[in-house]
């Protein structure tokens, strides 16, 4: 992380702030780097730290920080987010920080002070973020190591957009691997670094892939373009060295088409009393993740013993369901051994029918959909460039309905002719990319 700082143009006195410094790993490495590659600079750390016991292991490491020369340092013992302190509010040069996560409730003070100062955020860190952003001199530099959430989710997106009025994106890292790093955590989230300076975009962005932590890292400079798309109205940032290219053919988002995509809206433990393990007079089928597969969803599948039926007939409960007709269920939670991100099956009844809240699914205005079309959809969505497309702005295994507004799709046509190539079974993944490919070349040369 001190190594993705750019420090040709510092100068004088470096005033660097360290928030939630824990006992200094950062600053110490920052400050070696410093001393080592500009000893003509001056050096002044603000390490705030919250956590009074961690503070006598942060002294030391100051202290050795000093012994290199030309560095003072202080330490300020208080809540980053809600304090009055000005000496924590910057100006600052450098910021390098591995800040605290979790969610911050909405009446917190935490929250509501981060608000106040610069934007409303859900997280800790990206409270920290943006905390750390305002007390950025112009031309200043940050470098943050997060979880990559903040790059597609959909509470994120007044975050993005005010980060990126705030800062220019220099260099982007990410761990591709999520068991070494954060492993002794259980962090399934990928987690990434980022470094930016306060002022306007420039044209490029570094990307940088770890395949592992303390493997070689390999960069690739890319256009801003290919990492913020500028028609991408949520600004998800991409993880991408620009190599996944969509496909011209498949250039519409669901709602060109006009299909809609949504969350299923049974929550399983709130309508308890409206489910029943076996089907009666007033049931009807109730679709959790587990039943969803690319060959088709299939309600006889065991949903791990969750009762797999739904009564209706009041009106409360009919409101939950969706109408008789044909729907592309896509998984909310893939599991880490599944090959892709997004799993797709259709589901077709002539019956109305209950689905989970793990589940997505495609409709036309709360109507089913024509039944090659699903399927052209649920082979759309089961390729691998469509699993590529996803990976380049999800780093993680869920599966959102914003996700999938953004997602790229064939137009109507193709998505049919694709239909009409597999009629019967879904083919194995290299036959169903061939198809797609084809289709999609089709497409393109018309
Ligand atoms: C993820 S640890 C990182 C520690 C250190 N920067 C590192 O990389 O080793 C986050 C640190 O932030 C501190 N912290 C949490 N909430 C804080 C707050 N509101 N204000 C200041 N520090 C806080 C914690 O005590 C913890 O030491």
């Amino acid at each position: 992380m001190a190594g993705m700082l750019d420090l040709a143009a510092l100068d004088g006195t470096v005033r660097i702030l360290d928030p939630g410094t824990g006992v200094g790993s950062l600053t110490v490495s920052l400050i070696h780097r410093l001393r080592t590659e500009r000893p003509d600079l001056s050096l002044h750390v603000t390490a705030v730290e919250v956590d009074p016991q961690l503070v006598p292991h942060l002294a030391q490491t100051l202290a050795a920080c000093e012994a290199y020369g030309r560095v003072k340092t202080e330490v300020i013992t208080e809540d980053f987010l809600t304090s009055e302190e000005p000496r924590m509010r910057g100006p600052f040069d450098l910021v390098i920080a591995n800040p605290p996560y979790g969610k911050l409730a909405r009446n917190s003070d935490q929250r509501k002070h981060t608000a106040l100062r610069t934007i409303d955020t859900p997280n800790r860190y990206s409270a920290f973020w943006a905390e750390s952003v305002a007390a950025l001199a112009p031309g200043g530099q940050i470098v943050i190591i997060v979880p990559r959430s903040w790059a597609n989710g959909a509470y994120f997106t007044a975050f993005r957009e005010w980060l990126l009025s705030q800062v220019g994106l220099d260099n982007l890292l990410v761990f591709e691997s999520r068991d070494s790093v954060f492993a002794d955590s259980g962090v399934l989230q990928e987690n990434v670094v980022v470094s930016m300076t306060k002022g306007p975009q420039s044209p490029t962005v570094t990307m940088h892939a770890a395949l592992k932590h303390g493997a070689e890292v390999e960069h690739r400079t890319v256009p801003f373009d290919v990492v913020v798309r500028p028609e991408d109205r949520y600004k998800f940032v991409r993880f991408t060295d620009g190599e996944v290219v969509v496909p011209p053919a498949s250039s519409y988002t669901l709602a060109d088409l006009g299909i809609t995509a949504s969350t299923g809206k049974v929550v399983d433990f709130r309508n308890r009393d409206l489910l029943t393990p076996t089907p009666q007079p007033d049931t009807v089928p109730m679709i959790y993740q587990a039943h969803i597969r690319p060959t088709g969803v299939d309600h006889r599948l065991s949903a791990r013993g969750k009762p797999s039926w739904f009564r209706i007939g009041i009106s409360a409960a009919d409101k939950l369901t969706v109408p008789a007709g044909t729907y592309v269920l896509i998984k909310r939670f893939s599991s880490k051994e599944e090959k892709h991100r997004v799993v797709a099956g259709v589901w077709e009844s002539e019956a109305p029918t209950a689905f989970d809240n793990k589940t997505n699914y495609l409709h036309s205005d709360g109507r089913g959909l024509d039944p090659a079309l699903a399927r052209g959809l649920v082979l759309w969505l089961n390729s691998t460039i469509l699993d590529d497309v996803f990976r380049t702005f999800s780093g993680h295994t869920q599966v959102n309905a914003t996700d999938l507004r953004i997602l790229p799709f064939p137009d109507i046509d193709t998505l049919v002719r694709l239909a009409h190539l597999a009629p019967d079974t879904i083919p194995g993944q290299d036959d169903l990319d061939r198809l797609v490919d084809k289709v999609l070349s089709e497409a393109d040369a018309t």
